[in-house]
């Protein structure tokens, strides 16, 4: 059945966010050793960018590499971070063609340097394209984010940059490294796995959470409609009334 055409465009959430789960269970489903499911995820990224542009969604965040990741074999994490290298190499052209913007959030400069320089490149390359922003949590996990913050705003406290006193949420969140992109509305987690994985915790405090079965290699267009179509279904309520809620959209 075509999911597409039942998706509200006036309902869409601007930024998605995706735990990527589920590649070396597919990896081994098919007799394979765990790095192949890597590689095949590379399909599943290149489908969901493609569609969340197509549909007009602003903001795209792929969880690809956790803190957490680093204590994983050395043979995958070294794969991980080659197949990262070449495909950012060969994905740069399409993003360009596509007008997509790359953006990394992150310890960064941690990667090994071969990572960090491609992606340098590629956020230089896109970084004026304004058709939807594909960001990539690299090195990424939510307590290195917020312990990174609280350690920016002691300095600026120590300089006088800023005040104790006027640290509200709206100036806390130019702490964070998503300080320019809105809270996903939607995030999906893939492979079965009901957790959050040190992603974004800040950031999700009011996001529909999504789940689903599907392994990422195996993520389509039609899996990310049918994410879409769910969120749409749900009543957003930020802590308000369903009565409420329904008298406003009258
Ligand atoms: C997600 O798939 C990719 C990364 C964490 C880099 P996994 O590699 O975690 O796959 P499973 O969870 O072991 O199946
Ligand atoms: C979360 O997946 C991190 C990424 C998808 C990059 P993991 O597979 O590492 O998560 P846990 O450790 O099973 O929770
Ligand atoms: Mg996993």
């Amino acid at each position: 059945m075509d999911h597409k055409s039942q998706i509200n465009i006036d309902n869409l959430p601007s930024h998605v966010a995706i735990i990527m789960d589920g590649n070396g269970r597919w990896a081994k489903r098919h007799g394979k050793p765990r790095i192949f499911g890597h590689q095949n995820g590379v399909k599943a990224v290149r489908e969901t960018t493609e569609a969340a542009a197509e549909l007009g969604i602003e903001y795209l965040t792929l969880y690809a590499f956790s803190t957490e990741n680093w204590n994983r074999p050395k043979l995958e994490v070294n794969a991980l971070m080659s197949l990262l290298v070449e495909t950012l190499r060969k994905e740069i052209n399409t993003l360009m063609e596509n007008n997509i913007r790359l953006k990394a959030i992150g310890d960064l400069s941690k990667l090994p340097s071969r990572t960090y320089q491609a992606l340098l490149e590629g956020m230089a390359k896109t970084a004026s394209n304004n058709r939807m922003t594909l960001n990539l949590a690299l090195n990424y996990s939510a307590r290195w984010e917020i312990n990174n913050a609280v350690q920016l705003i002691a300095k600026d406290i120590e300089k006088n940059v800023l005040q104790a006193a006027d640290l509200t949420e709206e100036i806390f969140n130019q702490y964070l490294t998503t300080k320019d992109i809105p809270d996903p509305e939607l995030m999906i987690r893939t492979s079965g796995e009901y957790r959050i994985s040190n992603f974004l915790l800040y950031q999700l405090a009011y996001s529909e959470l999504y789940f689903t079965e599907t392994l990422w290699p195996d993520f389509r267009k039609e899996h990310l409609y049918q994410a879409i179509i769910d969120f749409q279904s749900r009543e957003r309520r930020f802590g308000k009334t369903s009565e409420q809620i329904a008298s406003n959209k009258r």
